[in-house]
């Protein structure tokens, strides 16, 4: 018999543009693997309402993330996708939650308190962050999140809770999740500043990332103002005066998936660094043509993009609901009359 597959819980925030980072860094990474294991990606929309938001933009953030990552090719066949606002026992479930959470463990957060340091009015929403993400983790039985060094604490505490609701109720009835850092695809450095890594919160300044939805013209403009160094040798180096050069080197070889001496083979004939910023920018619009040819069809097909949501919220809601009931069955609140 093949041995059960681990169960990975992923959660991602819609706001902030994805960027080629991203993509070369996780999604790729995830596609790739979504037979290894039983995957759930979650966008987690009520997590994005612990600061506040533009209704309509957060509306139209969290459909957009969806259809990207289903142009990636996350398969909503082989992976369960969903919006957590469409699924009930992740509020339910925290609620419950927060009534074995004690208030100390999450003062002690450290986003928490990096966070509201720079808020002058912080939301009850933000300090609770960390339980609503433990529900999203323990109602799956997930044995795998998958998370950069700053959430490992937040599923550390997911660890706590999940102990302290199996030591007061039932040993063994929340499996205890694991943190486990990604194995980075590629790691991306900034164009406009290569020993930086390109990042969400800066994918809107102009020439600091490639976003997935930017345009060809914009995407060669972009490599184009990429920042290199005086030189002319085009060479993978880890020296920081040839980073830039290096970044450009690492993103044509991640999104062609050539070997160092195959990406180096085709510059060989290269004069000076146009040539690679422009041999770079070719191969990245061609990688991202039909990822965009598809997020446009999804977009265009509202019908269609919610069928394949109202699955992955049906999948999850099987999965998740039921955990949340034997709660609050175990908690001594009465069942209602069915
Ligand atoms: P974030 O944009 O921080 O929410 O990250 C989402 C995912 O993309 C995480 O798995 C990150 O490790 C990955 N990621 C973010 N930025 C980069 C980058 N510049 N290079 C490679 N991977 C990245
Ligand atoms: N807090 C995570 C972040 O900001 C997002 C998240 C919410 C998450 N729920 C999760 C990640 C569950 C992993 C598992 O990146």
């Amino acid at each position: 018999m093949e041995p059960q597959k681990k169960r990975v819980f992923s959660g991602i925030q819609p706001t902030g543009n994805i960027h080629l980072g991203n993509y070369l860094g996780a999604v790729k990474n995830w596609v790739a693997k979504q037979d290894e294991k039983v995957n759930f990606f979650c966008i987690v929309d009520l997590h994005s309402l612990t600061v506040p938001q533009d209704p309509a933009d957060l509306r139209f953030q969290t459909r957009s993330l969806a259809a990207m990552l289903i142009a990636c090719g996350i398969d909503p066949q082989k992976s369960t996708l969903f919006i957590q606002s469409h699924v009930s026992a992740h509020a339910e479930g925290a609620w419950l939650l927060n009534c074995i959470t004690p208030l100390g463990w999450l003062q002690r957060m450290t986003q928490f308190k990096d966070k509201s340091a720079k808020q002058e009015s912080v939301l009850t929403g933000l300090l609770d962050y960390p339980v609503l993400m433990t529900g999203d983790i323990i109602f799956y039985d997930a044995h795998e999140v998958p998370v950069g060094e700053d959430q490992k604490q937040h599923v550390e505490l997911a660890r706590d809770i999940a102990q302290r609701f199996n030591s007061l109720y039932e040993e063994e009835f929340f499996i205890v999740p694991e943190p486990v850092i990604p194995e980075v695809g590629a790691r991306v450095m900034g164009l406009d500043d290569p020993t930086n890594k390109m990042s969400k919160s800066l994918a809107h300044v102009r020439g600091h990332a490639i976003r997935l939805l930017d345009e060809p013209k914009e995407i060669e403009r972009s490599f184009k103002r990429a920042v290199t160094d005086s030189g002319n040798e085009i060479a993978f180096s880890d020296d920081p005066e040839k980073a830039g050069v290096n970044n450009l080197l690492g993103i044509y070889k991640a999104v062609t998936g050539k070997s160092e001496a195959d990406v180096l083979a085709d510059f060989a004939n290269a004069r000076g660094y146009g040539d690679l910023k422009k041999g770079v920018a070719a191969v990245t619009i061609e990688m991202l043509r039909p990822i965009q040819e598809r997020y446009q069809a999804l977009m265009a097909d509202p019908v269609e993009l919610d069928r394949l949501l109202a699955i992955g919220a049906a999948q999850a809601q099987a999965i998740s609901q039921p955990k949340v009931d034997q709660m609050k069955q175990m908690m001594g609140l009465v069942p209602p009359r069915r």
